[in-house]
């Protein structure tokens, strides 16, 4: 007996044992899980400069039964995970059956200047540059595209040429500075 739970601490073993008695019970029952997507919502925040400070908030599925884990971290009843390093992550959701789902979401690095400027392209440039707007043939949902940009960002929201940016108004004093602040420092995303 004591040779059998010997076998049992070594996980193979355990392994084993689980076939067997699952071939002895017959036809299990249908797993509960099979076919369950969870339509994992979520939205992650970038690390910012040097500071660890990126975050994963996870929206949906939610719910009292309902926990989340990280990586191989423990299950947690809040789907909110912060101070995180740039990088790839696995969150894992568990519902109430006990059926896992997982996604992977990426922390990004931006530097602090092209924080600020991804900050004002999101709260003033939409509709027209954001979610597929496309005025003036200039879209900014893509990072990419905001650093590709730079130079008529510049023209069109700081010096106003041939018309402010954006349209209708203009940036306080203190954003336009911001732009010019990462234009200057060499207009990366690492900036
Ligand atoms: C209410 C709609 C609207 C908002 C908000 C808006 N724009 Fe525009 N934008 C336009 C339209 C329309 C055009 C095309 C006409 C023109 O160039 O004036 C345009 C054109 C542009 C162009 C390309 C034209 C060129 O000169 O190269 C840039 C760059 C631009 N906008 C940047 C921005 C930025 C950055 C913001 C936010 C800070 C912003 N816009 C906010 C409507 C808007």
């Amino acid at each position: 007996m004591n040779r059998f739970i010997d076998l049992l601490r070594q996980t193979t073993s355990v392994w084993i044992l689980v076939s067997v008695m699952a071939s002895c019970t017959g036809d299990a029952p249908p797993n509960p899980c099979t076919g369950v997507q969870l339509d994992i919502i979520y939205s992650a925040s970038p690390a910012i400069g040097t500071g660890n400070n990126g975050s994963i908030a996870v929206f949906n599925p939610a719910g009292d039964s309902v926990s989340y884990k990280l990586d191989n971290g423990a299950f947690q009843s809040s789907g909110l995970f912060s101070n995180l390093s740039p990088g790839k992550y696995v969150i894992t959701v568990r519902n109430n059956r006990g059926c896992l789902d997982t996604a992977q979401v990426t922390i990004l690095n931006y530097g602090p200047k092209f924080a600020q400027v991804k900050q004002i392209v999101s709260g003033y440039c939409g509709p027209c540059h954001l979610n597929a707007g496309n005025s003036g043939n200039f879209n900014f949902d893509a990072d990419a595209s905001i650093v590709a940009g730079w130079q008529r960002i510049k023209v069109r929201c700081v010096d106003g040429t041939p018309s402010f940016m954006p349209q209708g108004g203009q940036l306080t004093t203190i954003d336009k500075q911001r732009i010019t602040d990462w234009v200057n420092a060499g207009h990366r995303i690492s900036d």
